[in-house]
């Protein structure tokens, strides 16, 4: 390597040197990948660098549709999430949503704070809520730490909830009994995944959120 690389040049050299020993352990690799991808999986995690969807789940390109923003939101007027789920489940037809938090967040942290943060506020006030309805819990919680860890959860199952509140989820449930969805949390401290929640394909929830036109 020349010296004096820019950080950035460090990532190019790096993708060669991982194309080429992809290419040598499996010699049809990409040539099988761009042809199609078959994902059975979306995730919808942080944008947190230290909770990469594939490394940590051990999979390799092609398995894992991926949509990440601050604090694993699923916000019914993000156009963003809406085309990633509505691509996911009605094209890709995967088979399980998972929404992956991850204990120490950032964005919950800022949510539970009175810290004016700008644009991001707008963000997390959709966490605020989530702290809002389950707020006896959590503030009858000793230290800091267990507030933060216990919302981390909380938000995860509200997301699950408000996948299972849109038309895509609702359509897809009525047609042919998937996706089903998971909310899991990671932790940073020893790289395990928590499964947290869990709603199957079908499931009812408050009649409100069901159409009877789908
Ligand atoms: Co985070």
């Amino acid at each position: 390597m020349k010296e004096n690389m820019a950080p950035y040049e460090k990532l190019l050299l790096q993708n060669k040197a991982w194309a080429k020993e992809q290419n040598a352990e499996d010699p049809g690799f990409f040539k099988r990948l761009s042809a199609q991808q078959s994902p059975k999986f979306l995730w919808i995690g942080c944008s947190d660098s230290r909770v990469p969807a594939d490394k940590i789940t051990g999979t390799d390109p092609g398995e894992i549709f991926v949509h990440r923003n601050i604090a694993n939101m699923v916000v019914n007027t993000d156009i963003n999430l809406l085309s990633v789920l509505q691509y996911a489940v009605e094209v890709l037809k995967v088979e399980h949503v998972i929404v992956c938090g991850h204990y120490g967040c950032g964005g919950i942290k800022a949510a539970m704070g009175q810290t004016h943060l700008g644009i991001i506020n707008h963000w997390l006030k959709n966490i605020k809520d989530v702290y809002r309805y389950h707020r006896e819990e959590i503030d009858g919680l000793p230290s800091e730490d267990d507030r933060v860890n216990r919302l981390i959860e909380l938000n995860v199952q509200e997301q699950v909830f408000n996948l299972a509140k849109t038309s895509i989820v609702q359509a897809a449930w009525k047609s042919d009994q998937r996706p089903h969805l998971h909310g899991w949390v990671y932790g940073l401290s020893d790289g395990l995944i928590k499964p947290v929640f869990e709603m199957e394909a079908g499931t009812h929830i408050d009649p409100l959120y069901e159409y009877d036109n789908l």
